[in-house]
């Protein structure tokens, strides 16, 4: 039988999720999203499939589960776990598997304790599995893991990796500042509520493949500032001279065991001459090197989503993060046929 699903958060990478996960042969059961302009559409002329799919987006997600007992919701409306904790408890509450686009859901362990035992002791209760995904999955973290397993010993793993703010929607380009003054950034990388870096939790989830111990964090961060006047498709606006079209962070993890781990992601607008990159560097023996040339993130982000959705039903209940699931595989046939049992 086909795998039930509701789209929760319809924006840019649940649209794209949408059609991939109906020509997997997904049934989407439901959708959730917030704003007047969403609620009470269908979900196929909201996501421009040019066909009903008598699926009218709600804003009520607890009335969506009880009524559509889905297998799988599909997650994509924030990053942080201080935010995404409402739409991952309330699938857990319910029973229901979830598979999330938010960053720190890759693995947030350390950045979030408090949040993801309480969501592992809710899922576990009830049977559900809750995993974040998303572009890092494969590119970041499994398929370095992979080149890891290859080396006799490892001195040190160097990761660069950039993404364009514009292949997403607005709230990825309000996380990443985009049109703050470069003081207005300073202020907010200072405050008390600069959520962790997306490449700390990519990090922890590599040192946790291997079993090694943190000693030390460090993250440091600067800004990418508009040399000319560039246009955020994401915010529809121009960013003058001088103001911010996102960040770069740095990010490194020194093991007790030797290794030391350093990430530098860099998420932008981007100008005519920008591509997405994806290069990382192991230093020991021997020396490995791996470069994807250009990736296109926005819909590795989107397949990953979709192509999870198996090992996310088959995962055993609780919280469970990328690098214990099997290897991602594509997916030929209707995602159903990969299920257990
Ligand atoms: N892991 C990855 O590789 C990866 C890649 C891309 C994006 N992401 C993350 O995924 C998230 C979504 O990205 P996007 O580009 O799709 O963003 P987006 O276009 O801004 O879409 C976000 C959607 O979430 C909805 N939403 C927000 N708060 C909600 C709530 N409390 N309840 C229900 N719906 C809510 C919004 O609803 P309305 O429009 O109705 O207000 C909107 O439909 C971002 O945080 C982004 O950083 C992760």
């Amino acid at each position: 039988m086909s795998i039930k699903a509701v789209v929760y958060g319809v924006g840019a990478m649940n649209t794209i999720a949408t059609r991939m996960l109906l020509e997997k042969g997904v049934t989407i059961v439901g959708a959730i999203s917030r704003s007047e302009s969403k609620v009470g559409k269908d979900l196929g002329e909201l996501t421009g499939l040019g066909r009903r799919l008598d699926v009218q987006v709600s804003n009520d997600p607890h009335e969506v589960f009880e009524r559509t007992r889905p297998d799988i919701a599909v997650i994509a409306v924030n990053s942080y776990m201080a935010d995404a904790v409402e739409q991952l408890r309330t699938c857990a509450e319910h029973g229901v598997n979830a598979v999330t686009l938010s960053e720190e859901a890759l693995h947030p362990w350390a950045t979030s304790p408090e949040i993801t035992r309480e969501l592992d002791e809710i899922a576990k209760g009830t049977g559900a599995t809750l995993t974040g995904t998303g572009h890092q999955d494969t590119y970041w973290v499994n398929i370095v893991a992979m080149m890891m397993g290859t080396a006799h010993r490892i001195d040190s793993v160097v990761g660069h990796a950039s993404w364009n703010v514009d292949d997403y929607g607005p709230e990825v380009a309000g996380d990443q500042q985009v049109g703050k003054t470069v003081e207005e950034f300073h202020a907010w990388l200072d405050g008390a509520t600069r959520p962790p870096s997306f490449g700390r939790n990519v990090l922890d989830a590599l040192v946790a493949d291997v079993g090694l111990t943190v000693k030390s964090v460090t993250t440091t961060t600067r800004p990418d500032v508009a040399q000319q006047t560039m246009f955020s498709k994401a915010l529809q606006r121009e960013i003058p001279a001088g103001q911010v079209i996102g960040f770069t962070d740095v990010d490194e993890i020194l093991t007790a065991e030797g290794p030391a781990f350093n990430f530098e992601m860099s998420g932008r607008v981007y100008g005519p001459d920008d591509g997405d990159i994806n290069e990382w560097e192991i230093k020991g023996e021997p020396d490995l090197v791996l470069s994807n040339g250009t990736v296109p993130t926005q819909v590795t982000t989107c397949t990953q989503l979709v192509n999870r959705i198996p090992d996310v039903i088959s995962a055993p209940a609780g919280f469970v993060t990328v690098e214990t699931l099997p290897r991602l595989r594509y997916r030929a046939f209707p995602l159903h046929t990969y299920l257990k049992g």
